[in-house]
């Protein structure tokens, strides 16, 4: 392994009340420091909250009406289909501040389409999007058909990261956790950074995001032992959704990780933070 990346770091502090723990005996409270990296952020609010209407059941039919920056997408989301959800809402906001000009480039799991619709806007040259079956596949297509995205679209029903489609410029993904339905529950998010090498170029980004709950310290310091320089692009709390509520399991879980996530006014919240991740070039 090479010599890890040389990072301009800035320790963000925080100044919020945070409990990670949801057993009222046995909560604490500190002053939480955050210790993510941030390189040339994007967005100059530390602790902005996410707006807008987004659902918060999960695979109900719906219209998702979402504005970012100029685009103004209103996408189809049938039943069965993942609800672009805050972290799909918030990836979506974040990369449509990017130039992905002539880039070829994946995501993994594109749901609906959303991020599929916005990176082809932004100049992606190739798409390669996939999902765990067609039928979903079949839908992300007429929503990039409505948003007229011309670059050449390839779907491809794949198990993760087990796709054999070349080497991209970018990898986008927005990784299961919460309903990851894997007793390992970063499952997703550790394949997508350990196997990011071999899906992208010498010199290529790895872009995805997850919330404080998936232990945002865990995934940095997985990204620096690959070798991977990180960007914070964004971050934003937002509350607990109500079906966090519905599995206990889930949140004895959540109370083991520290700062995953903050109450305020009685009200959790957790953080989404969306990452940029560069392999080196050789
Ligand atoms: C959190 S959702 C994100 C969907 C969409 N990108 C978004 O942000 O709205 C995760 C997506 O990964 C898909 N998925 C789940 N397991 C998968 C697997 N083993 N391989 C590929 N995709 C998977 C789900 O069907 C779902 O659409």
């Amino acid at each position: 392994m090479c010599a890890l990346p040389t990072l301009k770091i800035i320790i963000l502090s925080v100044d919020v009340t945070f409990e990670n723990c949801v057993d009222d005996q046995d909560h604490w409270e500190e002053q939480f420091s955050l210790h993510v990296l941030r390189l040339n952020r994007l967005n100059e609010e530390s602790s902005t909250m996410l707006k807008g209407d987004i659902p918060n059941k999960n695979l109900d039919e719906s219209t998702l009406e979402c504005t970012f920056g100029d685009l103004h997408l209103q996408l189809d989301v049938p039943a069965g289909v993942w609800n672009p959800t805050p972290n799909g809402i918030l990836l979506g906001e974040t990369i449509e501040q990017l130039d992905f000009s002539g880039e070829r480039i994946l995501e993994l799991g594109t749901g609906c389409g959303v991020h599929a619709v916005v990176l082809g806007l932004r100049g992606a040259s190739e798409l390669v999007l996939t999902e765990v079956d067609d039928s979903i596949l079949g839908h992300a297509q007429r929503n990039l058909d409505k948003y007229g995205i011309t670059c050449p679209v390839k779907f491809v029903v794949a198990d993760w990261i087990q796709i054999n489609e070349g080497q991209f410029d970018t990898l986008v993904a927005n990784p299961p956790f919460a309903l990851s339905n894997k007793a390992y529950r970063r499952y997703f998010i550790d394949t997508l950074i350990l196997e990011a090498h071999k899906l992208l170029k010498p010199g290529g980004r790895l872009i995805f995001i997850h919330s404080t709950m998936a232990d945002v310290p865990r995934t940095i310091s997985l990204l620096e032992q690959c070798d991977m320089n990180v960007r914070i692009l964004a971050d934003k709390d937002f509350p607990f959704r109500d079906y966090y509520f519905e599995d206990e399991a889930y949140l004895k879980e959540m109370a083991a990780v520290p700062g995953s996530y903050s109450v305020r006014d009685g009200v959790r919240y957790e953080r989404l933070v969306a990452f940029e991740c560069r392999l080196p070039k050789p």
